[in-house]
C-alpha cells in the first residue's frame, strides 16, 4: 500500500495521541474457529454491529509496543515475543479465540513495513504499536460471541507525559480498585482501563499526574498506577509488587528487573509492597512501553504530601532508563538479544 504521505508530521512536537497512518493489518475469526490470515488495508473506520460482544460485553483486549529508530539506521522491535505471550493469555482470560504468537508477530510486522517510514527520527520518538482485537459478533445473553476481528495500527508518538522532564505527582486512591486479584488485572482487557478512568480524571483534575492503585485483596499493599508498572526504591533494594493477577505483567517490568540486577547489581524483590515502604522510599519510578521510566517526584496519600528523594541523573530510575533507552536505540550493546531488526541496515 502506497498512499499517504507523511509530510504532515511535526516530528520535533510529537506527544501521546493518534497520528492516522497510510495502513492498517485486518483479519477475522469466523465461528470461534481459527484466525484467518488478514491483510494489509487502509487506515479507517470501521462498522460494528450495536450488539457487538465488545460493545456490549467488553469482551476485547489489546497490545502496546513500540518501534524504534535506531543509531545503526534501521528500525527495531524490542521484545515484541513477550507481547504475543501477553496477547496469548489475554485472549485465553476473555474467551476469545486465541492470537498465536506467529500470527500475532507476522500482523505487527507486515503493519510496521507498510507504514516504517511513520517511525520518527532518532531521539524524536517511536512509532507506537496497537494490536487489538475484539468480539465483533452480537450478543444479547452474557456469552463469548461467534465472530472476532483483529487489527495492529500504528501512530508516531513521543512521551506520554507531556513535560517528560518533570517528575509524577500520584495519587494514592482509597477510593477505587482497578483490578481483583482473580479478576481480569492481569491481562490486557479493555474493561481495566475503563475502571480507571473515573479515579484517573478526577485525579487530574486536582493536578494530579496518574493514580497509584492499591490491592483489593490488601489495602496496605500498592498494585500499579494506570497505565504502568511501580518500582521502589530503598539503598540497594529495588522492590516492585509482585505478579498477583491484579497487575499487568510489563514487558518494561520485565526488562528493568533484568537490567536492574544483571547491569546495576541492584537487589531486585517481586514481593508485596506496602504504602509504608512507598512513602519511605528513596526513589519511586514507573515503567512502561508508553511511560519508559519515569521518576516520581511526590506521592500524596490521605490528604497528606511525601516528597520522595532523589532526582537528576544521580537517580538509579534516570540510570535505567538511560540503559534501556540505549539498548532499544542499539546505542549500547544489547548483552540480552531484545532487539529483532525488521528493516536492513
Ligand atoms: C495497567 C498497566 N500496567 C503496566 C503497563 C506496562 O506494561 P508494558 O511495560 O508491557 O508496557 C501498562 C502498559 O501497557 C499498563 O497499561
Amino acid at each position: 500500500m502506497d498512499s499517504g504521505s507523511i509530510d504532515f508530521i511535526d516530528w520535533d512536537n510529537l506527544g501521546f495521541d493518534v497520528v492516522e497512518t497510510r495502513s492498517m493489518y485486518y483479519a477475522t475469526c469466523h465461528k470461534k474457529k481459527e484466525w484467518e490470515e488478514g491483510n494489509i488495508i487502509p487506515y479507517g473506520t470501521i462498522e460494528l454491529s450495536p450488539a457487538a460482544g465488545v460493545l456490549n460485553y467488553g469482551q476485547g483486549v489489546f497490545e502496546g509496543t513500540k518501534a524504534f529508530r535506531t543509531m545503526k539506521d534501521r528500525v527495531i522491535l524490542f521484545r515484541p515475543e513477550l507481547n504475543a505471550t501477553r496477547m496469548g493469555s489475554s485472549t485465553r482470560r476473555l474467551c476469545i479465540p486465541e492470537i498465536g504468537k506467529d500470527f500475532f508477530l507476522s500482523a505487527i510486522e507486515q503493519t510496521l513495513i507498510d507504514n516504517i517510514d511513520y517511525t520518527p527520527p532518532l531521539g524524536k520518538g517511536s512509532l507506537y504499536i496497537r494490536p487489538i482485537v475484539w468480539g465483533t459478533g452480537p450478543a444479547l445473553g452474557v456469552k463469548p460471541v461467534d465472530e472476532y476481528t483483529f487489527i495492529v495500527f500504528v501512530s508516531p508518538v513521543g512521551p506520554y507525559f507531556k513535560d517528560n522532564k518533570k517528575r509524577l505527582n500520584l495519587l494514592v486512591t482509597e477510593d477505587y480498585h482497578r483490578a481483583a486479584p482473580k479478576g481480569i488485572g492481569n491481562a490486557k482487557a479493555i474493561g481495566n482501563y475503563s475502571a480507571s478512568l473515573l479515579p484517573l480524571t478526577r485525579a487530574k483534575e486536582s493536578g494530579f499526574d496518574d493514580v497509584i492503585f492499591l490491592n483489593a485483596s490488601n489495602e496496605n499493599m500498592i498494585d500499579e498506577i494506570s497505565s504502568a508498572n511501580l518500582f521502589v526504591l530503598k539503598g540497594n533494594i529495588l522492590k516492585t509488587p509482585h505478579l498477583g493477577g491484579s497487575i499487568l505483567p510489563g514487558v518494561t517490568r520485565d526488562s528493568v528487573i533484568k537490567i536492574a540486577d544483571k547491569i546495576m547489581n541492584l537487589k531486585v524483590q517481586e514481593t508485596d509492597v506496602t504504602i509504608e515502604e512507598l512513602l519511605d522510599a528513596d526513589e519511586i519510578f514507573c515503567t512502561g512501553t508508553a511511560v519508559v521510566v519515569t521518576s516520581v517526584g511526590n506521592v500524596s496519600f490521605q490528604g497528606e504530601d511525601h516528597m520522595i528523594g532523589i532526582a537528576g541523573e544521580r537517580s538509579k530510575a534516570e540510570q535505567l532508563k538511560k540503559i534501556l533507552l540505549g539498548i532499544q536505540q542499539e546505542e549500547i550493546e544489547d548483552p540480552f538479544g531484545w532487539i529483532t531488526p525488521v528493516s536492513a541496515p
